[in-house]
């Protein structure tokens, strides 16, 4: 396979990298038959390579009925139909390599579609048998009680009765996602084949789904098992014993203490998300005040060396809660679920710019944390232009709409009859794809998508965001984020304000001491740090990266 330079550059290239997570099927069609496809998203790659990117993680593709958008695999080697052919996703991997761009997949380890063959034999062979052996199946719905439910809208039981193998079958979402077994240890085998077939076609890394229930034993919550991690391990020796500068990127939608333990010692995952930081960027913003953010990093464990958290402000999933007071829950709500539409079983079903109420400032605050945190940002599709949701539509299909290319029809995703369509454009005045679309923003100085193009090429021009160190400050004034991003080379200073009035704040910069702050983002200079308090006046919302 003709792959470009990429395979031979640094193994850590995911501590450099900006992520954007996208749906193959919302992002382009070529066709006309509605459903966005792989050579729609090749012939997008000029766009996302402009943007200023360099990897994409794609949302499930793969043969499914949809139960769950795709996290329920009834193929794990091949594409769904509507999405194109093995062959179109070999042409738009050269395609992204060949612009740079890397290429994360998703591995749904834990669970598979009722309809995969491997469930179809495993229901009708006899107990005990090697096929049958590949799910967890029990005569009673008692065994692992009180473990939780996660769908808990929909399920009521984490067992399912199946009247074909007349016994009940064990899964932790949907009922038509039966649970692999890996106490069998052909089901990994199984797994670690899936595994290879991506990475044989070029695959950087894999996101692992839902990785902390993989195991099961009585008398536990069966989520962050020692067995799972011991899986986990075993993965990885397989991809380093196979390939080279490959990752993986844990979801774990748990606590700093839990999701630490998947990096393991640099022998788990390279990476993992930052769940519980979300909700509390949001509540810092409501409350104006950084104690929510500042608690959360604080809370937050140092990693080994080769590992990174994964940031993001939002993603194709309602937002979690976790880790919050009933009164900072009730607050959250308030601020930003105020219709009953808008919650999914206790989580917040929205996209990101109507959370920030549309405000370009905001929007570029959070951004403008989310660049300079310590971490890698990870950027949902459409987020880069502001579009909005849809709370109408069904379970999390409302911020899974059509990516807003221009005002023609269907926002220019496809030239289908508007009914086709795998879901309806977002049409309201304020979001609607005549307002919010690529076009008209590449157009205007001003728009989102020019700032964000402009602050993605300045976080890539400074590898201290990625890898570097942060110390956190604590100005009396607690409408101000402050952190310093250092290594051996940088030094800057962000300062933001998370309130709506102009706010003064003084810090305490006397290690500086005879250094001049500069504006990374423009030219300008701030007077020189003296011995005493150095102190700024920020405007409403604003985020300044100050190179000391
Ligand atoms: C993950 C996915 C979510 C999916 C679930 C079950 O949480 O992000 O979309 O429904 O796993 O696979
Ligand atoms: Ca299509």
């Amino acid at each position: 396979m003709a792959h470009s330079d990429l395979t031979h550059s640094d193994p850590l290239w995911y501590k450099d990298a900006i992520i954007y997570e996208l749906h193959v099927r919302a992002f382009y069609d070529s066709n006309g038959d509605g459903i966005g496809d792989f050579p729609g998203l090749t012939q997008k790659l000029d766009y996302l390579q402009d943007l200023g990117v360099t990897a994409l993680w794609l949302l499930p593709f793969y043969p499914s009925p949809l139960r769950d958008d795709g996290y329920d695999v009834a193929d794990y080697q091949n594409v769904h139909p509507a999405y194109g052919t093995l062959d179109d996703f070999q042409r738009f991997m050269q395609a992204a390599h060949a612009r740079g761009l890397r290429v994360i997949t998703e591995l749904v380890a834990n669970h598979t579609s009722d309809q995969h063959p491997w469930f179809q034999a495993a229901r009708r062979s006899k107990p005990g048998a090697p096929a049958r052996d590949f799910y967890v199946w029990s005569d009673t719905e008692q065994r692992y009680a009180g473990t939780p439910i996660i769908f808990r809208d929909v399920e009521t039981s984490n067992w399912t009765w199946d009247s074909v193998a007349e016994a009940y079958y064990w899964h932790r979402f949907f009922a038509q996602q039966p649970d692999l077994n890996y106490a069998n240890p052909l089901v990994l085998d199984a797994m670690l084949q899936t595994m290879r077939f991506w990475l044989d076609l070029g695959v950087d890394g894999f996101r692992l789904d839902a990785i902390p229930y993989l195991c099961e034993r009585e008398g536990t919550d069966n989520a962050n098992l020692p067995e799972t991690h011991t899986i986990l391990k075993a993965m990885r020796r397989f991809l380093d014993q196979h390939y080279e500068n490959r990752m993986l990127l844990a979801e774990v939608t748990q606590t700093p203490a839990d999701i630490r333990a998947y990096f393991g010692a640099d022998d788990e995952c390279h990476m993992a998300y930052h769940f519980p930081l979300v909700p509390r960027l949001f509540l810092a913003l409501y409350q104006e005040d950084r104690t929510p953010i500042t608690d959360m990093l604080q809370q937050t464990p140092a990693l080994p060396y080769n590992s990174q958290w994964g940031f993001f402000l939002r993603n194709h999933d309602a937002m979690g809660v976790q880790m919050l007071t009933e009164a900072e829950l009730q607050l959250l709500y308030q601020a930003y679920a105020p219709e009953p539409g808008m919650l999914l079983h206790a989580e917040i079903r929205r996209r990101l710019a109507p959370l920030a109420h549309g405000h370009l400032g905001r929007l570029q605050l959070l951004h403008s944390l989310l660049l300079s945190l310590p971490g890698t940002p990870i950027l949902y599709y459409g987020d880069e232009i502001g579009m909005g949701d849809n709370v109408f539509l069904d379970d999390r299909a409302g911020v899974r709409t059509p990516m807003q290319w221009s005002g023609d029809r269907n926002a220019g995703f496809s030239r289908a009859e508007s009914p086709r369509l795998y879901a309806p454009a977002i049409m309201d005045p304020i979001y609607g794809y005549q307002v919010i679309n690529v076009e008209s923003q590449k157009r205007d100085p001003a728009s989102l998508l020019r700032w964000m193009k402009r602050m993605l090429a300045l976080r890539k021009q400074h590898k201290v965001f990625g890898r570097g160190e942060m110390t956190l400050l604590q100005p009396h004034n607690r409408a101000i984020l402050a952190y310093i991003r250092h290594d051996a080379t940088d030094t800057i200073l962000v300062v933001a304000n998370l309130s709506s009035q102009p706010q003064r704040v003084e810090l305490d910069l006397t290690a500086y001491t005879g250094r001049v702050p500069r504006e990374i983002l423009g030219k300008g200079e701030a007077p020189p740090i003296e011995t005493g308090p150095y102190a700024l006046t920020l405007g409403p919302y604003a985020c300044s990266w100050l190179r000391l």
